[in-house]
């Protein structure tokens, strides 16, 4: 596996590549990711990881000095997953000047996450397309496990007609049901033992929406009490349409339901389509 830290160097690896498959990643890489990985082989020739831990993405309070960096481990388990060319830049190769141009999601940057996380896909949109014009892929692969961001990333990719495909990759989850993340490790033992409730509610209400039950709001307010009243001090959990990730309108259109949670440090983030 090469591995670059410059854009220019990056692009001389990549330069007559035929088919470019790339997974972004911000590192700490799990099983999650590497699935990712592997799928990739699937869609091209030459599979692309980066590994970037994007200031831009965080907000003032959030996790940035903390996120877990283990790049050595990270570097291991790439080269295991077949990854041809790493591009792991540093913050002084990526944003060599303050990154003025940005990507300015249209609303939907501010639901859900969003409302949590003011200016966080701006972040994302923007490291992304930047990344997309450095490695000049053919596919995308991202994970349904960040459903908005997906959606945000798929439509950008779709308005500004950018020559790649965005696929979608299933949510990797511990036989518990928890999803793999890296900010799992922020877990305590007894919180990792509690963690796994989030996706049981999630699935509880997916349950009792196919047995026909349409009181959205009193699903989404129950799974709130239950898990508040086990410690979690939730976000949100809402049900949505997978096409907007806006409130359902009555038909019989297909439905995501998505919830954002804290549990001790970590905030988890999961979803269920139903
Ligand atoms: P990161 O959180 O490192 O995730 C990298 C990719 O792995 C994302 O597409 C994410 O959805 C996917 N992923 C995370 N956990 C997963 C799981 N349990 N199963 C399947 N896929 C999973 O998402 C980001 O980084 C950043 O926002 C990024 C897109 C790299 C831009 O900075």
């Amino acid at each position: 596996m090469q591995i670059h830290s410059s854009i220019s160097d990056t692009r001389a690896a990549l330069k007559n590549r035929q088919r470019i498959v790339f997974v972004p990643t911000m590192g700490n890489l799990h099983e999650g990711h590497i699935a990712l990985m592997r799928q990739a082989h699937a869609h091209g020739d030459t599979v692309v990881a980066s590994i970037f831990v994007n200031r831009l993405q965080f907000g003032p309070n959030e996790d940035f000095d903390k996120y877990p960096r283990t790049f050595a481990d990270d570097c291991e388990k790439l080269r295991e997953a077949g990854v041809a060319v790493l591009f792991a830049p540093t913050e002084a190769d990526l944003y060599p000047e303050p990154q003025q141009y940005l990507v300015d999601p249209p609303d939907i940057q501010n639901l859900l996450e969003g409302e949590f996380r003011p200016g966080h896909f701006r972040g994302v949109a923007t490291v992304v397309l930047k990344l997309f014009n450095i490695v000049q892929p053919q596919v995308a692969i991202l994970g349904k496990k960040d459903y908005q961001q997906l959606m945000i990333l798929r439509n950008m990719t779709r308005q500004l007609a950018l020559p790649v495909e965005i696929v979608g990759g299933e949510t990797v989850r511990a036989e518990d049901g928890l999803a793999l993340s890296s900010r799992n490790g922020y877990l305590t033992p007894d919180e990792r033992n509690e963690a796994p409730r989030l996706n049981r509610e999630l699935r509880r209400i997916r349950d009792a929406i196919r047995a026909g039950d349409r009181d959205y709001t009193r699903l989404e307010r129950e799974a709130i009490a239950e898990l508040d009243g086990h410690g979690w001090k939730t976000d949100y959990v809402a049900v949505r349409r997978q096409a907007d990730l806006l409130a359902p309108s009555g038909g019989d259109e297909a439905l995501v339901v998505l919830a954002a949670s804290r549990l001790g440090t970590p905030r988890l983030i999961d979803n269920v389509e139903i």
